[in-house]
């Protein structure tokens, strides 16, 4: 491989190095770098190992031996990831985006194989990876990563929603962070649901998708819904059954929550109106027929019996009930 395409940004006397190598390369020894792989895929937060290969010869020092990897994004931008001059690693020069994540084992280096190791990779780590190694030569091989991270842990959820209408509407949604971006379809057995599937997604700070699929629908005739997450480049889809609960929706939207809040306000008011009673029955009955315990009601006993019907009374919303005058709301 013709070493005039070194780029630029690995710095000046290394360029000046490969040039003066690269014309040697014809006159001298033909050196050549292979790439043992120059396809990786690798799930997210798992590690990278890459390897190329060159020829070594007796005469070769391993402290004469010089590795270079750098990263070349999508884009087009490099960067420099590491760097190994006579046995030790050389992070002086290396991209922020690799800090802390490179290790360059040497123990196969005498054998003729330039390794790397990049932990936690990360969907921003995709693109190519070019090692470059000068020896009694110098040569370079480029290979490709690709990040996926699966579509694993599906959410769903159901909402009753009320349209301006005032119609009642199911909110179906299934959620799901992976990479890269997927197609979200929905199956139901009695009906095409194609037409009423909206799926949008954002980034998260892990550069993930966050996709929702929702499906709104008026009525449901079979209650079993699968939805897929396709992961179109990896051909990998990932989906969740489930089956719409009876009838009360799991979730309730602000309407139904400000019912429930009106329902218990009641019921707490309701409450202390027949406490405050308990205690004005309990003042007036003479000490021997007094057997309500603490705030208990105890049914079957003559006054606890007319506090009940007080007290159901009131839950009735019934006014001026008893006979003493007591106003009920
Ligand atoms: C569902 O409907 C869409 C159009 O809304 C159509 O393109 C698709 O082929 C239909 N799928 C099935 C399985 O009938
Ligand atoms: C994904 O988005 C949903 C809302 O659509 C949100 O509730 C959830 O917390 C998000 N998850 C992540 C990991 O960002
Ligand atoms: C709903 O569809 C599932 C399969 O998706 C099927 O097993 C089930 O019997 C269907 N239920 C009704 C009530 O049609």
């Amino acid at each position: 491989m013709a070493a005039l395409g070194i780029p630029m940004d690995i710095h000046r006397r290394l360029f000046i190095t490969i040039l003066f190598l690269s014309h040697c390369r014809f006159l001298c020894a033909l050196f050549t770098v292979q790439a043992v792989k120059t396809h990786y895929n690798v799930e997210y937060g798992n590690e990278l190992r890459m390897e190329c290969r060159f020829q070594v010869d007796t005469r070769i020092q391993i402290e004469d031996i010089t590795v270079y990897w750098e990263h070349i994004k999508k884009d087009g931008k490099k960067q420099e990831v590491a760097k190994l001059e006579k046995e030790k690693e050389d992070f002086s020069k290396q991209h922020v985006d690799f800090k802390g994540r490179v290790k360059m084992p040497m123990d196969e280096l005498s054998k003729g194989f330039a390794v790397i190791v990049i932990s936690n990779i990360l969907p921003r780590d995709s693109g190519q990876y070019r090692c470059i190694v000068i020896a009694q030569g110098s040569d370079y091989q480029t290979m490709n990563l690709e990040v996926k991270a699966s579509y694993k842990e599906i959410t769903s959820r159901i909402t009753e929603v009320h349209t301006a209408a005032g119609q009642g509407i199911k909110e179906i949604s299934c959620q799901s962070v992976g990479y890269p971006e997927a197609e979200v379809t929905w199956e139901n057995e009695a009906e095409n649901l194609s037409s009423l599937v909206t799926t949008s997604s954002t980034v998260t700070a892990e550069e993930l998708f966050n996709v929702t699929s929702v499906i709104r629908m008026s009525a449901v005739a079979n209650k079993t819904f699968t939805c897929i997450f396709w992961n179109k480049a990896f051909h990998q889809p990932t989906s969740l059954t489930f089956t719409l609960p009876d009838e009360s929706p799991i979730h309730t939207d602000t309407r139904s929550h400000h019912i429930i809040i009106i329902i218990v306000v009641v019921v707490v008011l309701c409450a202390l109106i027949f406490f405050i009673t308990l205690i004005g029955v309990k003042a007036k009955v003479s000490a021997k027929h007094n057997r309500i315990q603490g705030n208990t009601p105890k049914p079957l006993s003559e006054p606890s019996h007319n506090t009940w019907i007080k007290y159901l009374l009131c839950c009735f919303r019934q006014k001026n009930v008893v006979g003493e005058g007591t106003a009920f709301i």
